[in-house]
């Protein structure tokens, strides 16, 4: 099996405290009365993230409110059955904080319409109960969540334009669409049209639920409120940076949409270019949503585009076989229901990316992430140079380590630096150590709670711009589509499950002798 180094020698870890935590840091803002409409209501996403989302919110008061939650789906159901429906996943996705009688409570607020995406007299009579119910319960607020497959996006938003529902004259009306938001720059910019002819920019709500994983949003945090690290956080220190997002999940049971799809649409398009802009972008002179946004798109504008004709030295794709993961036997990704026995959808990739400014010029990003890998993990590291001169080489036969900060995005959120000590009794010996702060007990919200709090509060700060979707789009399709016409069959499968992925990756940094690390 492959492993990534360890960083050598650690020999001890001193672990950080928070030493002082001003009272107002514990407030969380609370939204208005508000009605979540969502569309997709039969489907996982409901079931497994929105509405277990929305019970721990309220379970820890932090929607108190009038609020109610509108289910709708194609599906032949109530109010009482969609209740039904979410009570297991309520309660396995909520062990500590679910009490019988607050769900009692909590399900009155659950209410079901059936709608025919595609038929806009359904929409008359779901506006009919929409209506009513912002009546009875008084709610200013209303969010459409589009939680469907995304073959019926378009559908569904025009139709709540035509049917009136996209604007409200008391209060306000916003829509999130989950993730594909499109498979290509076109696809992409057709859907930000017809959002458009009906909605606001300020409506819209694109989810990245990384961007509100706690951790994710604490880099702005940790590089524009610590003045240390902002003036070494650039070419002159920074050697190489590193963002891995791993998981040991396979595909599961979402087959029929990943082989359209891919690692590069799943997991890069998203999540891993938006961990690049936040950990290369300047700071914005205030810290409102549009100003961080503009930040991240000069970003993606600045990132150069990968060289079609070497992109063996840019990138590496993978697909799992058979392994075994944390001694359990697993099958390779053809193997998995719904795909096909010859399959070229690649379910790892490794990319280096460079970003053509003052602050970055030369300095490689090595992006990777995979399913079937050894850990689940996800972390963005800064590697530092080396020391410009290394007075202990005579003593340190095996090297000094350069420093190396690492943010823990999951699990044990956190933030470690390794530096270098000397050990205590010999002349001259240098250990690694390890500065770690972990939010370990913290209360912490998860993602989808955060970024629905977010959107009841009109907050886009979490969300992606229209220009920031379709640049990220831009940037990768000569990629996607030149790897997608080279792939053919027998390259595949190239990496084990529980392994660290193709050989290929860690190739890639080797030839620059640099290597995947991870803490
Ligand atoms: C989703 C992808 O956006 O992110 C999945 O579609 C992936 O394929 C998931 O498994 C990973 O998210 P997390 O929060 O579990 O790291």
């Amino acid at each position: 099996m492959m492993m990534d180094d360890m960083f050598q020698n650690i020999s001890s870890t001193v672990r950080g405290q928070i030493i002082q935590r001003p009272a107002e840091s514990c407030e969380i803002d609370k939204p208005g009365p508000f009605c979540l409409v969502i569309f997709g209501a039969s489907g996982d996403l409901t079931k497994r993230k929105l509405i277990p989302s929305i019970y721990r919110l309220y379970s820890l008061k932090l929607i108190e409110g009038e609020f109610i939650v509108l289910g709708v789906a194609r599906s032949d159901m109530n109010d009482e059955t969609f209740r039904e429906s979410m009570l297991e996943t309520v309660k396995k996705a909520n062990p500590d904080d679910f009490s019988d009688s607050s769900w009692r409570e909590f399900a009155k607020r659950l209410f079901y319409s059936k709608v025919e995406y595609s038929e806009l007299n359904s929409y008359n009579s779901l506006k009919e109960n929409i209506f009513a119910l912002e009546n009875e319960h008084q709610l200013t607020n209303r969010v459409f969540y589009i939680a469907t497959p995304p073959t019926v996006y378009e559908t569904i938003i025009e139709n709540l334009g035509d049917a009136g529902l996209s604007q409200k004259c008391n209060g306000s009306t916003h829509i999130v669409i989950e993730k594909p938001f499109g498979r290509d720059p076109e696809s992409a910019k057709g859907l930000n049209h017809i959002l458009r002819k009906s909605f606001a920019e300020k409506q819209i709500y694109r989810m990245d639920h990384y961007l509100a994983k706690e951790n994710v949003q604490n880099i702005l945090m940790f590089r524009f409120a610590n003045s240390i690290f902002e003036p070494l956080w650039n070419r002159n220190f920074i050697d190489y940076v590193q963002i891995s997002v791993s998981e040991t999940l396979g595909v599961e049971h979402r087959a029929g949409y990943y082989e359209k799809s891919g690692v590069l649409r799943d997991m890069f398009q998203n999540h891993l270019l938006q961990l690049v802009a936040l950990t290369a972008m300047e700071p914005p002179s205030v810290f409102e949503a549009d100003r961080v946004r503009d930040e991240k798109v000069k970003v993606f504008r600045s990132i150069k585009p990968f060289p079609l004709d070497r992109l063996d030295d840019y990138a590496v794709l993978g697909q799992y076989g058979d392994g075994e993961i944390n001694g359990v036997k697993v099958t390779g990704y053809r193997n998995e229901p719904g795909v096909a026995p010859d399959s070229v959808t690649p379910t790892f990739a490794a990319l280096k990316v460079f970003i053509d400014n003052w602050r970055w010029s030369g300095v490689p990003f090595y992006l990777r992430s995979g399913k079937r890998l050894s850990t689940q993990k996800a972390e963005i590291s800064i590697h530092f140079k080396h020391a410009p001169h290394m007075m202990f080489d005579k003593t340190m036969k095996a090297g000094i380590e350069p420093n190396v900060l690492v943010l823990r995005v999951q699990p044990d959120e956190g933030i470690g630096l390794v530096i270098q000590t000397k050990n205590p009794g010999s002349r001259i010996y240098l250990n690694s150590v390890l500065m770690d702060f972990s939010y370990e007990k913290a209360l912490m919200l998860g993602p989808y709670e955060r970024a629905l709090l977010d959107c009841m509060q009109s907050d886009q700060m979490l969300f992606v711009r229209a220009d920031g979707v379709e640049l990220t789009w831009e940037l990768l399709m000569p990629v996607i589509e030149r790897l997608e016409s080279e792939t053919r069959p027998d390259k595949f499968p190239n990496y084990a499950a529980g392994s660290t992925g193709p050989a290929e990756s860690a190739a890639l940094l080797e030839r620059e002798d640099h290597s995947w690390k991870t803490l």
